[in-house]
């Protein structure tokens, strides 16, 4: 909005920002000038030569004998603009509000491009979205300070640990643990992520996915992996504060979070447990809030063309409204089913080889036996591994059954061992 006012020479302008100091390299490159200039505290009169662009930071004076309409229009006349930045008074309805002020990119990569070079900068850009001059160059010393080197991993590592999230957003740590992906997710992955990050064309970027299954499948572990295999930030909304009691402040939130990550691109959004917002037509709040925010939403995933990849996490898929994720709002739904019985000793065998000393062999098997057998599947002949029906068991059930095992392990170490 910032740089339409400028372009569109509108004489009186207001803006906020966190880093006010960028203010002039900021302006001049929205308004494709080198010639910004600050004005101290009380707004410009006589002479301005012509196009120019005036700033003032925080309080605004009006010089003696002048009006706001006066100015106004002498600005008007030389197409001159002035632009309060963070303004401590209440404007008058003269001024156009333009919202915060974006940081460019070319600019935060030129910045980039300074500490570590012209190849090296563009990699790390995608973990950059969002932030102002300023918080750049504190990521960067962060980063570089507790993780030795800069890459994007680290600083979207050190993005989540050293600074806030926004409003309403909660950045995850999208560390992981032993994971193994479900095939369909895996080849989904290769196939769209690509487009995520290189798509020009806004058509081709994947949008999304609703994710579905049982507790324990790993719904949300495959959110956070996407977010690892793209090395961006991951937020997750924050549902449980979204809604408020004061009519018309839930919808506010969502729409402030969804512009929040808008300004943060690229990121993944994790809608998780969506069901417990947008679940049967009665919302925690009632109806017409509910439905109000998930209009909110629903404009938004349609219409939004940033790099903003939404992953939707729900246990119970047929409580959702369908134009939630129908085709155009997400690319597609996946349903967890948890894993059969060669998939689970595979699972549970890469889960174990984690632990230091790692489980091995025999006491994984025995283990992943017993968990089906504790579930109350029966084997379909004695002396196999094939069990009546093809039962299936949650990840998390397996993860557990390893963690058993390590430390009954840990309790009675093997008799090989101790002789
Ligand atoms: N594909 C996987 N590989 C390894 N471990 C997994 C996998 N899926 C799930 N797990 C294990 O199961 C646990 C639960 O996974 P997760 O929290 O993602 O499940 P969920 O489907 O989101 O469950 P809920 O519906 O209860 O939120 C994880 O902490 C992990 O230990
Ligand atoms: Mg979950």
């Amino acid at each position: 909005m910032l740089e339409i006012a400028l372009k569109a020479r509108l004489p009186l302008i207001t803006t906020t920002t966190r880093d006010p100091l960028a203010t002039k390299q900021v302006l001049d490159h929205l308004a494709g000038r080198k010639d910004t200039r600050r004005s101290s505290g009380s707004l410009p009169t006589g002479k301005i030569p012509k196009g120019m662009v005036v700033y003032v930071v925080g309080q605004m004076a009006l010089p003696e004998n002048q009006t706001i309409e006066k100015l106004e229009s002498h600005y008007k006349a030389h197409e001159v603009s002035v632009v309060v930045v963070n303004p401590v008074q209440k404007l008058p309805p003269n001024f156009y509000d333009a919202g915060e002020m974006p940081t460019p990119l070319p600019i935060v990569q030129r910045m980039v491009r300074k500490v570590v070079g012209v190849k090296a900068a563009p990699a790390l850009m995608p973990a950059l979205g969002g932030l102002t001059l300023k918080e750049v160059s504190w990521l960067i010393r962060i980063a570089s300070a507790t993780q030795g080197e800069l890459t994007r991993e680290t600083l979207t590592d050190a993005r989540r640990s050293a600074f806030h999230a926004p409003a309403g957003l909660q950045q995850i740590n999208s560390e992981m643990g032993p994971y193994l992906p479900e095939p369909v997710l895996k080849k989904w992955a290769k196939q769209e992520l690509p487009f995520f990050m290189n798509g020009d064309d806004p058509r081709l970027r994947p949008k999304g996915l609703l994710l579905g299954g049982e507790p324990g499948t790993g719904k949300t572990m495959a959110a956070k992996w996407i977010a690892d295999q793209l090395s961006i930030p991951a937020y997750r909304l924050h549902c449980g504060s979204l809604f408020d009691k004061y009519i018309g402040e839930t919808e506010k939130a969502m729409t402030q979070a969804l512009a929040q990550v808008d300004r943060d691109e690229p990121c993944v959004l994790l809608l998780d447990e969506v069901e417990k917002i947008f679940g049967g037509s009665s919302g925690p709040t009632g109806d017409s809030i509910t439905k109000n925010v998930l209009g909110e939403l629903l404009w938004w995933l349609q219409e939004h063309t940033t790099r903003v990849l939404t992953i939707m996490t729900t246990n119970a898929q047929d409580d959702l409204p369908k134009e939630l994720y129908r085709p155009g709002r997400i690319d597609e739904t996946m349903t967890f089913r948890g894993v059969g019985y060669n998939s689970a000793l595979a699972l549970a065998e890469h889960i174990a080889a984690s632990y230091t000393p790692a489980l091995t062999g025999v006491r994984v098997h025995k283990a992943v036996y017993a968990l089906f057998e504790s579930e109350g599947h029966k084997l379909r002949s004695a002396g196999t591994t094939h069990w009546e029906g093809n039962p299936r068991v949650t990840q998390a059930a397996v993860s557990a059954a390893v963690v058993k095992a390590v430390k009954q392990k840990m309790l009675k170490p093997s008799k090989s061992k101790i002789h």
